[in-house]
């Protein structure tokens, strides 16, 4: 076990189809703690940092263009574990393969649309939140 932060990010399909709330209330009730909470809509160069270890693979640019496209939700997450604790609450990447009772699997549908975005590790969460939250 181990105290954490994480960053988190409802994208901006969720948004747009009114599924905040809902978002919101599941993170809640695993009982970590939300420290950072701000709807954004982010700028070319956060979402290229943001994924820039994607940078060249065929779905980077709609990948890119998908998450600049409205606002999102930007979190920090904290707890025991965050990091792994929220990775399995947001389910596997492509919704078609999340599990029932995550947040992708209930909430998604396409693997370019997938509801959420989470920090993969501790290194990551720290890099990220550098990105979104600069000190
Ligand atoms: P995220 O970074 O958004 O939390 O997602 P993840 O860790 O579960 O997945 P990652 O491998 O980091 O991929 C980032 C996002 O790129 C899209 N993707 N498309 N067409 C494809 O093969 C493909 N693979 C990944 C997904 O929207 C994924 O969330
Ligand atoms: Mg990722």
């Amino acid at each position: 076990m181990a105290y954490e932060q994480t960053y988190l990010m409802i994208k901006p399909d969720a948004v747009a189809g009114g599924k905040m709330g809902r978002i919101v209330s599941r993170l809640e009730d695993t009982g970590l703690k939300i420290e950072r909470m701000e709807l954004a809509q982010l700028t070319f160069e956060q979402a290229a940092a943001n994924y820039a270890e994607h940078e060249g693979k065929p779905f980077y640019d709609s990948l890119i263009a998908y998450i600049v496209s409205g606002p999102v939700v930007k979190m920090v997450v904290a707890g025991e574990d965050a990091v792994a604790v929220c990775r399995k609450l947001l389910g596997a990447t492509n919704p078609a393969e999340a599990a029932p009772g995550t947040i992708r699997g209930d909430f998604g549908l396409t693997l370019d649309a997938n509801v959420m975005h989470g920090s993969d590790s501790p290194e990551s969460a720290a890099r990220e939140i550098g990105i979104f939250f600069p000190a």
